[in-house]
């Protein structure tokens, strides 16, 4: 039985989690694209290890992917297993009680840059297979695509989907890559929002200026973008830029009341992050606002002087980098463009300003009658003893759109993260109990999901 194989061997799998959290794989940092390139190879040599026939690492514009199946039958159902190898930068690093790739285990928690997103969870996938193969137990094919670039946005592998439609055949596309409302309530995410990241600029005087002969006589940039940005949502958070909602697929009464009806406390939400209030969209609660509304988010603001001590000056420019989570059936690109020619539109005629687009990533909502659906809630329920409860997550992954254009794949997001694991911030770490139980749960969903296409 796999589960005894699991636990024969759930201290060398820990150990070999931990050497893999140790390369600093940081795909926005080019000082580490060596240790990026060690990574892929390191996620590489685990897949063969697993007992993958062939695996491969496809070099791209930017950072590799790995590929790797093991082909039992080519008659049976194929399940593509997509993660992601790369992590965010690890910054402000002095706010880490231990650094962020000397991995370690501390409270049942293991504690490292990508120990939750995504190493760990990618980690789950190569051990449940390693586990189905050594217990003969493995029901269908399996292909890996971990990709190197996810944190940066996935650009290079729209391209490689569609270079490798046959390689990448496959029935489902499987990921580890989301959160849980906890181990008690487990649950599935069904949907994930887009993105549309820009940067801006706002240019006044040609030189920075001495802020007491020009201040007061000439518009300050981080004045101006300050006032911009805050004109951007009305005194009931909606977001002002004409045409945002246009697209914005509204749910009926009883789909938000389905919704709102997964486990949540304002209470403990608010005394976890420490705020006296929430904050969001007049008429949404707080799940909707972060699972089926669309957000504007300032990411980043700079200019002027932010050094020790107090330097008089009056900036030639200011700067924010601004994102917008995006939800069915708003555009990625479309919502960029309403917001450049917005942003343009409410510049003062004291300052020029310039707009950007960044990396951005469509919608999805995923489909909860689906085999592979019923294939991962029935696993779920026999490894936590509970039904899942389908949630609307409000992270993205950008590929993930792609996978059902371009492939025509839908996928499930059978993620075993919980949002208090820190992901994107200082002491990100994972739960001894989640990297098991999620080792655990992936055979049976594979189990089930061979079953049910079987019938
Ligand atoms: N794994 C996350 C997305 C996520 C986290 C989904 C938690 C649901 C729950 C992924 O690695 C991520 O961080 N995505 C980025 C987008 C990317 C383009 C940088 C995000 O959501 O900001
Ligand atoms: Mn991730
Ligand atoms: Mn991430």
């Amino acid at each position: 039985m796999h589960i005894n194989y699991i636990e024969q061997n759930k201290q060398r799998f820990l150990d070999e989690l931990l050497e893999l959290l140790k390369i600093p794989s940081v795909s926005a940092d080019s000082n580490h694209n060596a240790d990026t390139a060690r990574c892929a190879e390191a996620v590489k040599l685990s897949l063969l290890a697993a007992g993958c026939d062939r695996a491969e690492i496809c070099p791209t514009g930017g950072h590799p992917i790995v590929f790797g199946e093991k082909i039992i039958d080519p008659k049976l159902p194929t399940v593509l297993t997509y993660g992601h190898y790369d992590v965010q930068p690890p910054d402000p690093l002095e706010l880490w009680t231990s650094g962020p790739f000397e991995p370690v285990v501390k409270d049942g928690k293991i504690y490292a840059r990508g120990a939750c997103d995504d190493k760990g969870q990618v980690f789950m996938h190569v051990k449940a297979l390693e586990a189905m193969v050594k217990t003969n137990t493995l029901p269908c094919n399996v292909k890996f695509i971990i990709e190197g670039e996810e944190e940066v946005g996935s650009s290079n592998l729209g391209a490689f989907l569609e270079a490798n439609k046959e390689k990448l055949k496959a029935d489902i596309v499987l990921v580890s890559d989301t959160s849980m409302i906890s181990m008690e309530n487990p649950s599935i995410e069904t949907g994930l929002r887009g993105l549309a990241y820009m940067e801006v600029e706002v240019v006044g005087p040609n030189r920075d200026l001495h802020s007491g002969v020009y201040g007061g006589a000439v518009a300050n940039p981080i004045t101006i973008l300050a006032k911009m940005i805050a004109s951007m949502h009305d005194e009931n958070n909606h977001i002002t830029i004409p045409g945002f909602y246009d697209q914005v697929m509204e749910m009926t009464p009883a789909e938000r009341e389905e919704l709102n009806k997964a486990p949540f406390s304002l209470e403990d939400y608010k005394s976890d992050l420490k705020v006296a209030e929430v904050w969001g969209e007049k008429g949404y609660t707080t799940l909707e606002r972060t699972g089926i509304r669309p957000t504007l988010e300032l990411n980043g603001i700079w200019g002027g002087y932010i050094g020790e001590g107090a330097k008089t000056v009056l900036p030639s420019k200011a700067n924010a980098k601004i994102s917008m989570r995006l939800v069915p059936n708003q555009k990625s690109h479309d919502i960029a463009q309403l917001f450049t020619k917005y942003f343009e539109s409410i510049a003062p005629p004291y300052v020029k300003v310039k707009v950007t687009e960044h990396h951005g990533g469509e919608p999805v909502v995923t489909p909860t009658d689906s085999e592979a659906y019923r294939a991962a809630a029935l696993a779920i329920e026999q490894s936590f003893g509970k039904k899942p409860i389908p949630t609307r997550g409000g992270g993205s992954i950008p590929i993930i759109a792609l996978f059902e254009k371009v492939l025509g794949l839908k996928t499930v997001l059978m993620g075993f993260g919980l949002d208090s694991d820190n992901i994107h911030s200082p002491n990100e770490h994972y739960g001894l109990a989640n990297f098991y139980k999620g080792i655990e749960t992936i055979p049976m969903f594979f189990k089930n999901y061979a079953a049910f296409k079987q019938s």
